[in-house]
């Protein structure tokens, strides 16, 4: 089979990694790619959301099958694109993918059916949307309602914070058209976690848990990021609060897209906050999550080739998942001065030089290749990753593996996994 991958960051590099071990893919292709993908794919020079020309290369090239990593091409249509010519393709279709590109359409999905989430209120007004906050409770949330690379949402903790982001958002239109519409809702407590379920239109698969870190600085301070590590499994899930998800939420959430003709395939990202094991949902994606991604494939033990395309082929349930029964974490080294204004154009020195064993590997992210030189293109850098017996012996090696790197011009977390000790402990 010959497999096209779309997007340029980790999750893809991890994705094509995965494919690459499958005897059932004899050639990889990578739209744009990366540095580290270029090793094992062929990176392809066409623009993530330019789909015109994706459907071309596709046909000239007689691709089999085509994953869609990123959020942005599913949001514009390419799956529906893609079955309109008949190409194979994984990722739910325009409609589902509102899931993700519209808030206000994930919460009142949400509220029809019953799922929890914090209580909302959208607005198109400012006006509006200014009086509702000089009321509301504090903290409040404020959410662009469209898709903004993760930037659209403030956790406001007190008034001025919240008039000042609603006019950046809703006046100054600093997300653009993503910003004419805000969802205000009111503040989950507890602690997050990321649960994602394979769908194939008619039956699901639910991974083992993950945990992202997605604020820029030890212990969870400093502003929001993409993500700047993650591990597998999150012990914050046990067997009870996993229970619990799927009963509350992945059931109600399946049974009510079946219910509204929502035909949902490929992957849903939940994003959680947990308390006291019990799960509200933050947010939908209806993609992977970068940096989930990385330690979630590096732990499965069974064909990833397999998992997507019977995902997409509507088989799933002939699909045998197995995991390691090892931890994996992963480290996101990311370029100084992300994620306000990264410093891109350095160089990665020895990169390639490096000794890895068979529990570690350095999945690309902001890389590209100059002159035989591994260059800095990008915010987040490098996940570097690792299994270990435990989180502990995971969370040692993927630092020691830090180690290794010249980090010059990288910053990055020094407690990823730390979290989940606490819990084991
Ligand atoms: P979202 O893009 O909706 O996932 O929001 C980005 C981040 O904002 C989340 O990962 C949470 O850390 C935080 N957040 C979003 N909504 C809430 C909420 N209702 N209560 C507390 N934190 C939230
Ligand atoms: N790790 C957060 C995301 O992928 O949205």
């Amino acid at each position: 089979m010959k497999v096209l991958v779309i997007g340029s960051g980790g999750r893809e590099h991890a994705i094509c990694w995965g494919l690459s071990l499958s005897k059932k893919v004899s050639k990889i292709f990578c739209a744009p790619g990366n540095a580290g993908i270029g090793e094992i794919a062929e990176n392809v020079d066409i623009g993530s959301t330019d789909i015109e020309n994706l459907i071309v290369f596709v046909k000239r090239n007689n691709i089999d099958f085509t994953i869609v990593g990123p959020e942005q091409p599913l949001s514009l249509g390419i799956v529906d694109e893609f079955r309109n010519n008949n190409l194979l393709v994984f990722g739910p279709t325009k409609h589902a993918s509102q899931l993700e590109a519209s808030k206000e359409f994930s919460k009142l999905f949400m509220k029809r059916n019953n799922i929890p989430t914090a209580s909302f209120n959208s607005f198109t007004s400012y006006n509006e949307a200014e009086s509702f906050l000089k009321d509301s409770d504090l903290p409040i949330v404020i959410k662009a309602d469209g898709l903004a690379s993760g930037k659209g949402v403030r956790v406001c903790f007190n008034r001025e914070e919240a008039f000042e982001f609603l006019k950046d958002v809703m006046l100054d239109k600093v997300f653009s058209s993503s910003g004419e519409k805000v969802v205000i809702e009111s503040f989950l407590e507890g602690e997050e976690a990321s649960f994602f379920v394979f769908s194939d239109g008619e039956n699901i698969l639910s991974l083992d848990s993950s945990q992202d870190h997605k604020r820029l600085l030890n212990d969870d301070m400093g502003p929001n990021t993409g993500g700047m590590g993650a591990y597998s499994p999150a012990p914050i899930i046990d067997e009870e609060t996993r229970k619990n998800i799927i009963n509350e939420i992945i059931t109600p959430v399946f049974e009510g897209f079946k219910r509204e003709g929502l035909e949902y395939t490929g992957i849903l990202y939940v994003g959680l906050m947990i308390k006291d094991k019990r799960p509200s949902v933050v947010e939908f994606n209806c993609r992977f999550g970068d940096p989930e991604t990385q330690p979630l494939l590096y732990r499965i033990d069974s064909d990833i080739f397999d998992l997507f395309y019977m995902t997409a082929i509507g088989k799933i349930n002939d699909y045998k998942l197995k995991w390691k029964p090892k931890t994996s974490v992963s480290i996101v080294l990311a370029s100084k001065g992300y994620p306000k204004t990264p410093i891109t154009g350095g160089e990665i020195k020895d990169l390639n030089n490096i000794n890895l064993s068979d529990s570690e590997f350095i999945f690309h992210a902001g890389t590209k290749l100059e002159d035989g030189k591994v260059l800095i293109s990008g915010g987040r850098v490098l996940n570097v990753t690792a299994l270990g017996d435990s989180l502990q012996s995971a969370i040692e090696l993927a630092y020691r593996c830090v180690e290794k790197i010249d980090t010059t011009n990288f910053h990055y977390r020094s407690d990823i996994g730390k979290k989940g000790l606490l819990k084991n402990s």
